[in-house]
């Protein structure tokens, strides 16, 4: 390439209006919420880096697609795109369309998980566990040691550990009915997954005779990771890495509001013909018709273009690149980010950045509201609050207190960038004035979303 600057492989077709607020509308908006940015009116939000999930810009191309959605109830044309869009990249041999990736979670572990079974992962993100957790199975997470350290280098910190694997299905593989690879792995930094390991990983499964899915959801920057990254990669297509990552799997759950460039939509898939018949049939009861699932016909035109796009090179290094432009500058401004930047997002180590807000003070959701109040930015809490309490009703520390600043696809531009980098730097600045917060209201499960809570007075 002659130049250095990588720009964006686009230009903007239509906007949509930002709403400037003050710092007391903020600090008036987030206190009613219950200091859950979950609560917040997303209109008082200036910059939404919640989630990457179904919150990015569609290209002109989906649109024209979301008009050709034939909505026809069974055998739709739109079916047979997306089906085909689907296999092109996973050659799987069935294909179960969903409203999203959880959905596909809830089917897969309703017939295949239960008490007594347990399902080992690198990361479980929290659906994932929650549904596992459901049906009354294990989910245990063995990542390699280094994706637990955010400080430490390894260009493929999502890996499995495959001792640990083996270990623990030389003892319970009969308890196993499948492993779980998720990639990227979200919960550990949106860090990727070599194909090495996931090689090891076949082999390990195959060795205990036990199936292997991929959480696929973030699975094209996860191949441009390995394309970026891994020995011998460098001069293959992203379509020909992701086929092989799939080649070593039996099945997958995705959710299209991922690497799908949509803003709904995901899918099961499988191997498996007996298993898909189980699948199917729960589909019926909660999606749909087994070809739409939960979806519009316009809604599997979307992803079926979606799909198409996002392995394209230019897409993928610009994606890539404008993650780590925001997390270099968090760096080098002090701020300790997980390291190395992930795909989709950049996450502060909130513990290490409040040493004085101990964990069971929530430093992450501490750190997420005064980036709040500061400049409107929405981050998401990953620590404590998302993982610290557990089925049996106790509550521990998390392994890590990170705050996520996801970035949406082909949303934000640089200037928008610049601005949280400044709103951070501010933030990182006073944070020894920053309160802890204690639970007040939570529910069983999944307390991160509605939680309530409030500030408490400087502890340790
Ligand atoms: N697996 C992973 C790794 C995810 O990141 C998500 C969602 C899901 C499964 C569930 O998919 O939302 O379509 O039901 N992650 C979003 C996030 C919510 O913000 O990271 P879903």
């Amino acid at each position: 390439m002659a130049f250095g600057t990588i720009i964006e492989p686009f230009r903007i077709h239509a906007v949509e209006p930002l709403r400037m607020t003050t710092p007391e509308e903020r600090s008036r908006a987030v206190r009613e919420a219950g200091y859950n940015l979950f609560g917040l009116r997303s209109e008082d939000v200036l910059i939404d880096l919640l989630t990457d999930s179904g919150t990015g810009a569609m290209s002109r191309d989906q649109w024209a697609g979301i008009q050709r959605g034939d909505e026809s109830y069974a055998g739709s044309p739109s079916w047979f795109r997306f089906l085909e869009a689907v296999q092109d990249l996973f050659p799987f041999r069935h294909v179960i369309p969903t409203h999203q990736g959880r959905a596909a979670e809830k089917i897969l572990f309703t017939a295949i998980g239960g008490p007594g079974r347990a399902i080992p992962n690198n990361t479980h993100f929290d659906t994932t566990r929650a549904n596992v957790e459901f049906t009354g199975a294990e989910a245990v997470d063995f990542v390699i040691a280094e994706g637990l350290d955010p400080a430490t280098l390894h260009p493929f910190k999502g890996n499995m550990d495959t001792g640990r694997l083996d270990e623990f299905l030389a003892e319970r593989a009969g308890d196993v009915p499948v492993v779980f690879v998720t990639v990227t792995n979200n919960s550990g930094g949106g860090q990727p997954v070599s194909l090495a390991n996931l090689r090891a990983v076949r082999e390990v499964c195959d060795r205990h005779g036990v199936a292997l899915f991929l959480d696929a959801c973030r699975f094209a920057e996860n191949a441009w990771f390995i394309h970026e990254r891994e020995d011998g990669c460098g001069d293959r297509d992203v379509r020909d890495i992701v086929r092989e990552m799939a080649s070593l799997a039996d099945g997958m759950t995705m959710s299209a509001k991922k690497d799908g460039l949509a803003n709904i939509g995901g899918w099961l898939a499988m191997n498996d013909d007996t298993l898909a018949a189980r699948c199917r049939n729960l589909l019926i009861l909660t999606e749909g018709f087994p070809t739409y699932g939960g979806l519009a016909g316009r809604d599997l035109e979307a992803i079926a273009q979606g799909l198409r796009e996002v392995v394209q090179h230019d897409y993928l290094r610009y994606r890539i690149r404008s993650t780590a432009y925001l997390g270099e500058a968090l760096a080098r401004a002090g701020i300790p980010v997980v390291q190395p930047i992930g795909g989709h997002a950049v996450y502060l180590d909130a513990r290490a950045l409040l040493p004085h807000v101990e964990p069971l003070h929530y430093p992450g959701q501490a750190l997420a509201v005064a980036l709040y109040e500061a400049g409107g930015i929405r981050g998401c809490e990953i620590g404590t609050v998302m993982f610290g309490r557990h089925p049996d009703g106790s509550e521990t520390p998390a392994a890590l207190d990170l705050v996520r600043l996801a970035l949406p696809r082909r949303t934000y531009t640089q200037s928008h960038i610049d601005y949280v980098i400044e709103v951070c730097t501010e933030v990182a600045a006073r944070v020894r004035e920053l309160p802890g917060y204690r639970i007040v209201d939570e529910p069983a499960a999944l307390r991160h979303f509605t939680a309530r809570f409030e500030p408490v007075g400087r502890s340790g």
